[in-house]
């Protein structure tokens, strides 16, 4: 089980006005984030649980998580950005779980638009969603699902394959506690001093499929072109018959290296 108390004392001390809400068991913590936000819990809450027994991925997607061995969070906040930026933010959040997991030494690269990699394999992914009032963002959930412990014959047999864990691929087991201050740390630094192209320079540095022949699915549209990293708004850009397109939504499906 999460050390709730030893998080709390990390917060108060590193980022005093953030607080932990802890469930032992809860559906998604991204579903509990705007419950809680309903009630009244505007901002600086992370939501954070041992069990999540409904994760919700992006689109259609599940989050798949094993109980006690990874972490499984999200951050209420009230960012300071305006609703054309929304696409920053799990860009934002992105660059800071990569950066989280490179300072224990382990190359972590990014998949467009936030899956998170460890030797070519899915390791964490990020679900965020906003409320937009006017032009401004109101309100916004970055939740957050890492492996961290998992042992991936713990796994449906469906992610065998394409799913790892920081123990799988390290063989050294992480501590829960630290890496989510990390993250954390990672994420609210950014979120209050990023520069737009000093994070997308950071997130092409750690950009996987960079320069690669990809298929994307956006929309209704299957589109072929070469990856080419992404624009300030924190959409991907596709080299199609040697014209740059920009897309702000859509799956990377397939990958080959380009000739
Ligand atoms: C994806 O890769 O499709 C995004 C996965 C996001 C999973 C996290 S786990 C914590 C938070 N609560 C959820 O229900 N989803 C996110």
């Amino acid at each position: 089980m999460l050390d709730t108390g030893r998080i709390s004392t990390l917060l108060n001390h590193h980022h005093p006005g953030w607080k932990i809400h802890y469930y032992p068991s809860v559906t998604s913590t991204n579903t509990a984030a705007w419950d809680l936000y309903k009630q009244g819990l505007k901002s600086n809450l992370i939501i954070i649980t041992d069990n999540q027994t409904s994760g919700r991925g992006r689109g259609k997607h599940t989050w798949h998580s094993q109980p006690g061995e990874g972490l499984t969070f999200s951050i209420l906040l009230q960012p300071d950005l305006s609703a054309d930026q929304a696409g920053l933010i799990p860009i934002i959040a992105g660059v800071s779980v990569a950066e989280a997991i490179k300072k224990l030494n382990i190359p972590a690269y990014l998949k467009w638009p936030n899956d998170i990699l460890i030797n070519s394999r899915k390791t964490g992914g990020i679900l965020c969603e906003s409320r937009i009032a006017g032009s401004d963002i109101s309100a916004a959930v970055i939740g957050i699902g890492l492996n961290v412990n998992d042992e991936l014959s713990s796994y449906p047999e469906e992610i065998r394959t394409t799913a790892t864990s920081l123990y799988q691929s390290t063989g050294i087991t992480h501590d829960r506690e630290d890496l989510l201050i990390a993250v954390f740390t990672s994420l609210e630094r950014n979120l209050r001093d990023y520069s737009v192209s000093e994070i997308v320079q950071e997130w092409n540095r750690s950009g996987a499929l960079i320069n690669k022949s990809i298929t994307m699915v956006s929309g209704n549209s299957t589109i072929n072109g070469k990856f080419k990293g992404i624009n300030g708004k924190g959409e991907a850009i596709l080299e199609i018959n040697g014209e740059l397109n920009a897309y702000a939504s859509g799956e990377i499906k397939h990958f080959r290296e380009a000739k």
